[in-house]
């Protein structure tokens, strides 16, 4: 059974390095005193910072994205191997959000070949769009799946997480994310396509994360439903003592 791994995803926020800072340093005490590893993803400018003030521990860097590039004339992009160089451990590939921006499923599988290449460990979300009745939203999670893991190996999945976050509940409230027990049907689901993807063994054994507003108030019952172990968590991340009470509801 892997560790439990909560993932700090700082999305645009906070507004400066100096806010940043604080943040980090209240987060590296909650890793001091936790069980739970914790990654901390911040905006790309304060990587470099942070890399240099995180060594060994609980607590590892993110990256939000990374360009399936190794370096060239792309103006705004970084390649995974910039990113390793900054101490990065983890980085974020296929968030709804940069997925909403135009990234296609297979921009998302070179950038997790990319990642694995240079050897960064890869948090790969996917996620429906909406829940219909009949379930057709399976599909879109299948196709999804086989399409973001094209070119990827069942012996690359030990350096990979499944953040599975259903779009419609990003940055909406407790109330509103996936109640435990779908979650516990939607990651056998993601099980089994794995399964047809790789193997049984491969798809028992890859760490599947939910994200989609975690936060204290469901955190507990997120982590006791035991399909999941870990989460990604957005806004309810940037109040260190909020981000404290989901870490805790997850050290168990
Ligand atoms: P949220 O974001 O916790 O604010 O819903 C999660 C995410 O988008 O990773």
């Amino acid at each position: 059974m892997k560790k439990t791994l909560v993932v700090a995803n700082w999305k645009m926020a906070p507004r400066n390095l100096l806010e940043a800072k604080s943040l980090l340093s209240s987060l590296k005490r909650l890793a001091n005193k936790s069980n739970v590893s914790l990654v901390v993803a911040p905006p790309a400018p304060f990587i470099s910072s942070f890399g240099a003030s995180l060594r060994g521990g609980n607590l590892f860097l993110g990256a939000q994205d990374v360009s399936f590039y190794e370096g060239g004339a792309h103006t705004g992009e970084y390649s995974a191997a910039m990113l390793r160089s900054c101490n990065v451990s983890y980085v974020i590939v296929g968030h709804s959000e940069r997925r909403g921006a135009g990234e296609t499923n297979d921009m998302v599988a070179k950038k997790v070949r990319a990642a694995l290449d240079a050897k960064l460990k890869v948090i790969l979300c996917i996620g429906e769009h909406n829940r219909d009745k009949d379930g057709e939203y399976l599909e879109e999670l299948r196709t999804q799946m086989r399409e973001s893991l094209h070119g990827i190996f069942a012996s690359d999945l030990k350096n990979m997480v499944i953040a599975y976050e259903p779009v419609w509940a990003i940055g909406r409230t407790a109330a509103f994310a996936l109640p435990s027990s779908e979650l516990v049907q939607t990651a056998l689901f993601i099980r089994k396509v794995l399964s047809e993807l790789f193997d049984n063994g491969s798809a028992l054994s890859l760490q599947i994360l939910y994200g989609g507003s975690v936060e204290r108030g469901n955190a507990e019952s997120i982590a006791e439903c035991g399909a999941v172990t870990g989460a990604l968590v957005g806004h309810a991340s940037l109040s260190s003592e909020e981000f404290a009470d989901v870490v805790a509801a997850f050290d168990q």
